[in-house]
């Protein structure tokens, strides 16, 4: 940031302090360039700064979800599951990609973490955000998830066997093979590996949760991921995949649906994360019959919409380290905030729903330094609320305000 670029000025009358987790203010930040370079309680305005006033709104920093796929939502397609996966190409992914990323941008989301999209459309998606050719989030990708063959990452199970696919497929078998995978995937641009370490709900294999990789698979994937220094995020729904996924060594679980209380244990010394998508079966149980998902599908659904929210609540309980963590995609995207009513129902404080969201999330991705909270030096991802979160944290399903790396995307807040 050089020194001549304009100082702006954002006050409001309160602030979360993600990385205590306190509520403070009224506060007067800072914001030069792309980046905080203090904040300062109060609400004196040094002379020459740009004021922007939110008045009595609580400043939050831009919000942070970790699992997302931003190359297609319900909206974008047909619906119909079999009908989507044999007319919408790579293509039409790109084509949406854009609109997707702004109403996760417009929603407060400032950072996600894309974890799974099909031929590096989110590697050209993060480039292009990041080149300020287009607006977006900032982005980690994962580019195309790894999977046994007939697993969760294998899109043909249960077509036939006639029809074939093209483009990158991330079905790798055995120790070599998801070594060169991951190889693959960093070399495409990858920020973080995702592998399917077990079976799934939007997919055709009849389990939802038993293991797709053997023990050695996943220590193989962890330790060459982690030796090209990137992170590893797990899919697994099944007790049992989750505990082999946690002692492979994984960054973070996702779904996280039937862990045990041995799992729970396991990733509480290991300080590995948790990260529960529950919002997901509301949406998933309201419209994807509708839509012409495949009946076995919803039944599978069923079996984990519950249980996953009740282990929610156990992992709280048990304090666990959690990121938000929404599979945006499978609901519609710019829809992130909803899940942090369902975090409260279940046994989080706002404040705790909030952190995982913000200062933890960023130390799941490894960016504190960059985002996750106001504090000089981070970005200047900033967003508002008229009302106070900490109240109602519902509120953050319509934020008011939405500041990326010192620009302002959109806001509802009259200068005043
Ligand atoms: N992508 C996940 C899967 O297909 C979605 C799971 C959604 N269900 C849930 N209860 N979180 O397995």
């Amino acid at each position: 940031t050089s020194p001549a670029a304009p100082l702006t000025a954002v006050r409001a009358a309160h602030w979360i302090d993600a990385e205590s987790g306190r509520e403070r203010g009224p506060v007067v930040v800072l914001v030069r360039g792309e980046r905080i370079t203090a904040v300062n309680e109060g609400t004196a305005v040094p002379a020459g700064a740009k004021l922007i006033d939110l008045g009595d709104a609580t400043l939050l920093p831009g919000l942070i979800d970790v699992h997302v796929h931003l190359t297609s939502d319900p909206t974008t397609g047909t619906g119909n599951y079999y009908q989507d996966a044999l007319t919408l190409d790579v293509i039409d992914d790109a084509v949406i990609a854009p609109t997707l990323a702004k109403r996760t941008l417009d929603a407060g989301f400032t950072t996600v973490r894309n974890v799974g999209a099909p031929g590096y459309v989110d590697v050209s998606l993060r480039n292009a955000i990041d080149r300020g050719l287009i607006p977006g989030p900032r982005m980690l990708v994962a580019t195309v998830p790894l999977g046994s063959t007939g697993g969760h990452a294998d899109d043909t199970t249960g077509f036939s066997p006639d029809i074939h696919f093209e483009g990158p497929t991330g079905v790798a078998d055995g120790v070599d093979a998801v070594r060169a995978r991951v190889r693959e995937d960093v070399k495409r641009g990858a920020d973080v590996i995702k592998f399917m370490a077990s079976a799934g709900v939007l997919s055709n294999e009849a389990s939802v949760g038993a293991p797709q990789y053997t023990q050695a698979e996943m220590d193989a994937i962890v330790d060459e991921a982690h030796r090209w220094g990137k992170k590893v995020a797990a899919h697994a729904h099944g007790a049992e995949a989750i505990k082999m996924a946690i002692r492979a060594g994984v960054d973070s679980v996702e779904h996280c649906s039937f862990i045990d209380a041995e799992g729970l244990k396991m990733a509480k010394a290991r300080g590995t994360y948790l990260d529960f998508d529950i919002y997901n079966d509301d949406y998933i149980l309201a419209e994807y019959a509708k839509l012409g998902t495949p009946p076995a599908q919803i039944a599978k659904e069923k079996l984990v919409g519950r249980v996953q929210r009740e282990n929610f609540r156990k992992a709280v309980e048990a304090g666990e380290k959690m990121a938000f963590a929404t599979d945006a995609g499978v609901y519609p995207h710019g829809w992130n905030g909803k899940q942090f009513a369902k975090m409260v129902q279940w046994g989080m404080t706002p404040m705790q729903a909030i952190q995982s969201a913000t200062w933890n999330a960023a130390d799941l991705l490894g960016w504190r330094d960059r985002v996750g909270a106001i504090k000089p030096g981070l970005y200047a991802d900033l967003v508002a609320v008229k009302a106070d979160p900490l109240k109602d944290v519902g509120v953050l399903e319509h934020v008011d305000f939405v500041m990326k790396g010192g620009v302002v995307d959109r806001s509802d807040i009259g200068e005043r």
